[in-house]
């Protein structure tokens, strides 16, 4: 940080200008049928009612035996909720279901081809799955209370069934996200120390059938060179007793799971009943180190927080038929497409595919067909969509009364797309904020009570009491304009327990900045920091900037700029990375790499397409660059550290700022000019930008 003092913003001086945009209010036939319609409720969560109050959320589970502690602070910032209680999560998503709802649509998948059926999985059909599988990885693999095990599942049935049978067992799931590379996978096997691999042949993208399965072999492999070995590899099958994938299967190691599950049928596994604190699932994310962390979410308080606020947020009911489209290889997934919506015992929707495939009318033709109610996405999602089919949404008939946005800041713009042309004007709109660490929402209105206000999350939710801080600790106060960094003052049982095997990192990152005494053990000397950007309105509503530390948000997902440049190194020409954010009109950002070669190296295209070949290779498709640029020599403070903030600029076409300190000034200049040239002769000159986007790039980097 000393290199750069001068040049260096801190979040606090950041004044921030918007427009204040209107309220919108919602329906009075929302309000009417709405789960939380009385403003006692606001009392019944105050503060001075914490954590007392989280008990309406823990009490909306069948426990095994009642906690007597709700609380436990004596092992900061480790809270633990709920303690001892047990119980267990695949039964309170599943087989408490089963007296009410047997014939009941637990899930209904829609494969992404149109001519394939879809299909209406009963909680009585899903109880049977989860049951033969858990019985499966218990007796054929060997897994017992507290053992890892790693999916690399795309949006199948077989995801859920997978999850709620480690579940069962008190087994700790770990899915990556099937559109990560194998490497990414293997290390994630090997962080987490498992020893079981559950993945499926291939799937559906693009109409395109995806050769998974080789995804495995090179998981293992990566597994293998860290150390960690993989003694099954458990294979799903798109098509049952077809198999899909070209790569062979290896004796002793891989296994069709529906050949095994023949000697499975019928049999029931007892629900092991499990302390609170347990840990239900580990779900890997990126930071500002190269290595991903994974973030451990408890049995009892992760599951109270997601049913709670499922309930109250999301208001679902039980009649609603509830599709949250996003992806269960995400916590977003993992929470309100699994966990929430089963435990209340809704009808969750799942789809296989991309949102315009075969054409942007899809997504509509599912919530008619299958008459969703409430609808959930990404900003993302909803400008393709914009974009592709503004006039799709009014020829289908369907209607929703409740729609979420997730993931990213939403321009009002767009938010007025989606409530007046997705939303028919008839819905309410949740724009809830929250992270992998949370388990579930920490900022948005309650629908029926609060009203909504384009481009804000809305205050804190129920038990959770957010507060801008500025670099020194001073808070920032509400309608004064600046910016600072968002915290949340008291844990919520949906926190999560630890970085996987990092406690130290857990606590240096989350919780170091803002530590007020290092040996209390009451909370409040406990922020939590949740590294994000923001300003509070004079209304309470908070605004999201975005990330403080190097991740760059594309598309909803959290890229580390650390692991983009070290999957750059991997390629043998290059000397030096730097990976920077650049507005893009759909992803909301993309990556620009910036690469240097060694010495004698000649820079050719050839090496351009190695360098975005080994990040689809290290990390996945999805963190493809949209430019590689290989420059002579990077800009640099005279201590050598890459100015970030520097070529941020010159890919956004902003100010490059003062860079008379710099070790190097001239070459900013000869950059640019070849940068600003390229990209114009492509036609990729940004929008003018809003006043807050050209802050987040001068910040751009501060967080090293
Ligand atoms: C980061 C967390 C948890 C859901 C999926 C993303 C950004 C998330 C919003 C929102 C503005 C948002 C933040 C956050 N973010 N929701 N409603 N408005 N920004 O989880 O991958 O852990 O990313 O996404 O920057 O820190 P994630």
């Amino acid at each position: 940080m000393a290199a750069e003092q001068g040049t260096q913003l801190s979040e606090a001086q950041i004044a921030v200008h918007w427009r204040e945009e209107n309220y919108y209010h919602p329906p009075a036939k929302f309000i009417g049928q709405a789960n939380a319609a009385d403003p006692a409720i606001f009392e019944r969560f105050s503060e001075q009612r914490f954590p007392e109050c989280f008990k309406e959320y823990a009490d909306l589970l069948t426990w095994d035996a009642y906690w007597h502690t709700t609380l436990d602070t004596s092992n900061p910032p480790f809270w633990k909720w709920f303690v001892g209680g047990r119980l267990n999560a695949s039964y309170n998503c599943v087989d408490r279901h089963l007296a009410t709802s047997r014939n009941k649509a637990a899930f209904i998948w829609v494969p992404e081809l149109e001519t394939e059926e879809t299909k209406a999985i009963t909680y009585q059909e899903l109880y049977r799955r989860v049951n033969e599988f858990a019985a499966l990885l218990r007796d054929f693999c060997g897994v017992r209370v507290g053992d890892r095990v790693t999916f690399h599942l795309p949006m199948v049935p077989e995801l859920p069934v997978s999850m709620l049978a480690c579940a069962r067992l008190g087994v700790v799931h770990s899915e990556v996200f099937g559109g990560f590379s194998g490497v990414a996978c293997g290390e994630r096997i090997a962080d987490s120390g498992s020893h079981i691999l559950v993945t499926m042949d291939g799937y559906y993208r693009n109409g395109e059938l995806i050769d998974h399965k080789a995804r495995a072999d090179e998981a293992v492999a990566k597994a293998r060179d860290l150390g960690a070995g993989v003694d099954k590899v458990l294979v799903w099958r798109r098509h049952p007793g077809q198999y899909a994938s070209r790569s062979p299967m290896v004796p002793g190691r891989d296994f069709f799971v529906d050949d095994l599950l023949r000697d499975y049928r019928r049999t029931v596994v007892e629900p092991v009943s499990m302390p609170a604190e347990a840990p239900l699932f580990l779900m890997y994310t990126s930071g500002t180190t190269a290595r991903p962390k994974g973030c451990q979410h408890s049995t009892g308080g992760y599951l109270a927080y997601v049913t709670g606020t499922s309930k109250y947020y999301q208001d679902i009911h039980p009649e609603d038929t509830y599709w949250c489209f996003a992806d269960i290889g995400w916590i977003t997934g993992h929470s309100y497409i699994v966990y929430g919506p089963l435990s209340l015992g809704t009808t969750s929707v799942m789809y296989e595919g991309v949102p315009a495939y075969p054409d942007p009318g899809r997504p509509w033709r599912i919530a008619e067909r299958l008459g969703v109610t409430i609808f959930h996405t990404a900003p993302t999602t909803i400008r393709m969509l914009r974009k592709l089919g503004p006039d799709e949404p009014p020829k289908y008939d369907y209607h929703f009364k409740h729609m979420t946005t997730v993931g990213e800041p939403i321009e009002p713009d767009v938010w007025r797309w989606y409530h007046d042309v997705v939303g028919k004007g008839e819905a309410v709109i949740v724009d809830t904020w929250w992270q992998t660490e949370n388990g579930g929402f920490l900022g948005s209105t309650l629908p029926a009570l609060k009203p909504m206000k384009p481009g804000s999350c809305g205050p804190g939710v129920l038990g959770v009491y957010p507060v801008i801080y500025d670099e020194n600790g001073a808070v920032v106060e509400a309608g004064s304009g600046r910016a600072g960094n968002i915290c949340i003052r008291n844990p919520w049982p949906g926190i999560f327990q630890t970085i996987w095997g990092q406690p130290e990192r857990f606590v240096q990152i989350y919780y170091e900045k803002y530590c007020r005494n290092k040996q209390s053990k009451d909370w409040r000397d406990w922020p939590y920091f949740a590294g994000d950007g923001a300003v509070q309105a004079a209304d309470g509503y908070f605004r999201i900037l975005g990330r403080v530390d190097d991740v760059i948000n594309v598309a909803g997902h959290r890229l580390g700029t650390k692991e983009l440049e070290s999957a750059s190194l991997t390629v043998e020409e290059i000397a030096e990375a730097a990976a920077v954010p650049v507005m893009d009109e759909l992803r909301g950002r993309a990556v620009e790499m910036y690469v240097s070669v060694k010495p004698g190296v000649a820079p050719s295209r050839a090496i351009e397409e190695k360098v975005a070949k080994a990040i689809e290779t290290e990390i996945g498709k999805i963190a493809r660059p949209k430019n590689i640029w290989i420059v002579p020599d990077m800009p640099k403070t005279r201590s050598g550290k890459i100015m970030r903030r520097v070529i941020a600029a010159i890919s956004n076409f902003t100010d490059v700022g003062d860079t008379t300190t710099l070790a190097n000034p001239g070459v900013v200049d000869d950059i640019r000019h070849h940068v600003q040239a390229e990209k114009v002769g492509r036609g990729e000159v940004p929008r003018k930008l809003s006043p807050q986007e050209i802050e987040e790039i001068k910040a751009f980097g501060r967080a090293e």
